[in-house]
């Protein structure tokens, strides 16, 4: 059967690009809008080596009301969304606040407004386990409350969730599939995508790789004394491949009507907690290098511990993060190497 087509909002970021190739290996013609604020249009070479497809691709931001206009008209057969498309720094949040309230929300608004004149059957809601703050009890369900955002970056999701949700209870003509990421970490094992960070990386494995490659001097390990088993931090790291599958199945959920429900919410993550170290030292033990580290303080805001309960995913999508983090750490450093490699970083 040929399979409808699909927008991808931030199609060339991160774990967009991840999603656009594993919906192009089931078949789905894929359109992808990005402002290449945070991505390049490279990627989509990357994704086209992988697949043999080039994506069609639009370059306009989703907050442009005309031009998001304009790429309906040209492709009036888009029929399901993934909506990845957001400024997604914390820090810089705290410092430009309206930008991200304008960029992240009015994005969604757009789509929203659009998919309803349009007939497209369904959204897909890049969320995050941001949601749940510093969580009472570990591993975290899909029920267990939401706590306070503590930055407009996170606010931008919960408020999101909460559109999403009041747009499709007033009636709203399509469904919604809302993903609450964990950690997402790794890259394509082609290494022919993966992540790229701007400037310093505040995220734990580009920092980690930078480091390992000699780009960074040392990698600071925020706190050793937490209330953990080992001292450190833990997440629960999913591995990009896998999360991006899980968008084909939502997409294909909600294009297939195989739900009588509007909206549903699911936590994609592994179910297994990792601390840092655990994480340097899968690292280490995957790929033969060693990462130079000091311990340094904690940093500010940071979650104690955080992983999924990822079984309403598993058992209703019949999903699985199954990746090992070797393999994981592997991919991310065959990446690290492939920017060396091109003279990129
Ligand atoms: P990313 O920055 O790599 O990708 C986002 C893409 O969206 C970029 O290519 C950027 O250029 C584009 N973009 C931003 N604003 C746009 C606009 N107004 N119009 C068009 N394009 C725009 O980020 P990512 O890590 O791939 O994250 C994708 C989504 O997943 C985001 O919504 C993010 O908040 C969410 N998320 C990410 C993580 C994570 O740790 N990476 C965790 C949870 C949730
Ligand atoms: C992971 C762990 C750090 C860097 C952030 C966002 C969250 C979500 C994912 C989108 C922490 C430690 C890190 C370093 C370190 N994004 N660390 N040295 O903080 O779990 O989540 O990204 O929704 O909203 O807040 O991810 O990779 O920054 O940190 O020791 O140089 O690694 O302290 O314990 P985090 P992270």
């Amino acid at each position: 059967m040929k399979k409808e087509m699909i927008l991808v909002t931030g199609g060339t970021g991160y774990i967009g690009s991840h999603t656009v190739v594993e919906l192009q290996k089931a078949g789905y013609p894929v359109v992808i809008v990005d402002n290449l604020s945070n991505s390049n249009e490279e990627v989509l070479d990357g994704i086209t080596n992988i697949t043999g497809i080039k994506p069609e691709f639009v370059k306009a931001d989703c907050t442009d009301m005309e031009a998001m206009k304009a790429l309906f008209a040209k492709y009036p057969g888009i029929k399901g969304i993934i909506n990845f498309a957001a400024s997604k720094a914390v820090g810089e949040s705290m410092q430009k606040p309206l930008l991200y309230y304008r960029n992240n929300l009015d994005t969604l608004m757009n789509l929203l407004d659009l998919m309803a004149v349009h007939e497209v059957k369904g959204i897909v809601f890049s969320s995050s386990c941001t949601v749940y703050g510093e969580p009472d009890e570990n591993p975290v369900t899909e029920r267990s409350p939401i706590k306070k955002a503590t930055s407009p970056y996170g606010n931008t999701k919960q408020i999101s969730e909460e559109i999403i949700t009041d747009v499709i209870n007033a009636g709203a003509p399509f469904k919604s599939i809302i993903l609450r990421y964990f950690n997402p970490v790794g890259a394509h094992p082609s290494a022919e995508i993966g992540e790229l960070p701007n400037g310093v990386p505040q995220n734990l494995i580009p920092y980690l790789t930078q480091t390992a490659i000699g780009i960074r001097k040392e990698l600071s390990v925020f706190g050793d004394d937490y209330d953990t088993r080992d001292g450190y931090c833990i997440r629960d790291f999913i591995d990009v491949v896998d999360l991006a599958r899980a968008h084909v199945i939502a997409v294909e959920r909600m294009l297939e009507d195989k739900s009588d429900a509007k909206i549903e919410i699911f936590n994609l993550g592994t179910g297994n907690g990792l601390s840092v170290m655990e994480l340097i030292e899968a690292f280490e033990r995957a790929t033969g290098v060693k990462v130079p580290y000091k311990i340094a303080p904690r940093r500010a805001g940071d979650i104690e511990q955080v992983w999924a309960d990822p079984s309403y995913a598993n058992d209703v999508l019949g999903w699985t993060a199954d990746t090992p983090i070797d393999d994981t750490m592997r991919a991310a450093w065959a990446w690290q190497c492939r920017l060396r490699d091109r003279g990129i970083m």
